[in-house]
């Protein structure tokens, strides 16, 4: 089970003065090509699924497996990666929830429904992600290392999202929270989902969508691809159990004793991948100091990369087996 290291979050957090651009360019004369062999040909392809345990659950249910898939960013040769996640099914999960950037290709939509087809037809929920609706285009690696990597987007690289949305609720049977909330009845426990379309392109849109869980929802999840900061407060301050989220990448190049360099939004570093505890005001604040009600965040470093910055260095890929288990 995670615990939470309080002292060692805050205190990088707080009293490190370097910039994590100076860091990130230190780092790489450090390694050097070796290192970038490394981060390009093995950590990248490491696949690692991660078990997280949420005590979220009315007392006296029972437990309900989630598996978080996020950032797939495929393109349609990398099947490696496609076997790999076509075996999460065997973990049998009750609930499958997909934080967005699949797509990486023009093509790749049904290389991600080959992914994922196993998981079809089995309960669950997505929210789309900035690569879902935009092709990657090249750009200096050194981008990634800046707190906000965002580029224009163009019309002529705009990706199927459509087929992709059609694979997802027609073919898989999942829920649509772009922007929207849901129902869903598991292990008989009734689940409530908010969601919004990604923040990371400003299509959140949670003014439509808030409010607090109906009277008989047994639990209440905010499910978004990329976690700004804005919409985990909106979320919590209606009173969601946890919060479910992708798009950081885990920071894609962490190095030992600093971690994550980056989350490409507005969360802080601390972070970047796993879970913690969210409230509002809690950017940046250790989740040891979390009021007792305040929900559970959960972030994937997802699974892949960008084909134009192939690289992960101590952030390996990684999709989540999340347990709800009943309130202590
Ligand atoms: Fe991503």
């Amino acid at each position: 089970m995670y615990r939470f290291s309080p002292k060692g979050q805050s205190t990088t957090w707080k009293t490190d003065s370097m910039h994590p651009l100076v860091r990130a360019i230190t780092a790489t004369g450090a390694f050097g090509a070796s290192g970038l062999a490394y981060a390009s040909l093995i950590e990248r392809n490491a696949f690692v699924l991660r078990r997280f345990t949420m005590p979220i659950l009315p007392r006296g249910a029972d437990r309900i497996r989630v598996v978080q898939m996020s950032d797939l960013h495929l393109v349609p040769r990398q099947e490696r990666k496609i076997q790999w996640v076509r075996r999460l099914a065997d973990f049998r999960p009750d609930l499958v929830i997909n934080t967005g950037d699949n797509l990486a290709h023009m093509e790749a939509v049904p290389a991600v429904a080959r992914a994922l087809e196993p998981l079809y037809g089995i309960p669950g929920v997505f929210a789309l992600g900035s690569n879902d609706y935009y092709a990657p285009r090249a750009k200096s690696p050194a981008r990634y290392l800046l707190p906000d990597s965002r580029q224009p987007m163009d019309e002529d690289r705009r990706l199927p999202v459509g087929k992709l949305i059609e694979s997802f609720t027609r073919d898989a049977g999942w829920l649509d929270l772009n922007n929207a909330r849901g129902k869903l009845s598991i292990g008989g426990l009734d689940l409530e989902f908010v969601g919004v379309d990604d923040p990371h392109l400003d299509r959140d849109r949670y003014d439509e969508v808030a409010g607090p869980p109906a009277g008989a929802s047994d639990l209440f999840l905010g499910v978004v691809h990329a976690p700004y900061v804005r919409v985990l407060d909106a979320m919590a301050a209606d009173g969601v159990d946890a919060i479910i989220a992708g798009h950081t990448h885990g920071g894609q190049l962490c190095l030992p004793g600093y971690g994550a360099l980056v989350t490409n939004c507005d969360l802080d570093r601390s972070r970047a991948k796993g879970l913690s505890r969210w409230w509002v005001g809690a950017n940046g604040i250790p989740s040891a100091q979390a009021p007792t009600e305040a929900p559970y965040l959960h972030v994937s470093a997802g699974l892949g990369t960008s084909p134009f910055a192939p690289v992960r260095f101590g952030c390996r890929p990684e999709a989540s087996l999340i347990t709800l288990v009943p309130r202590a």
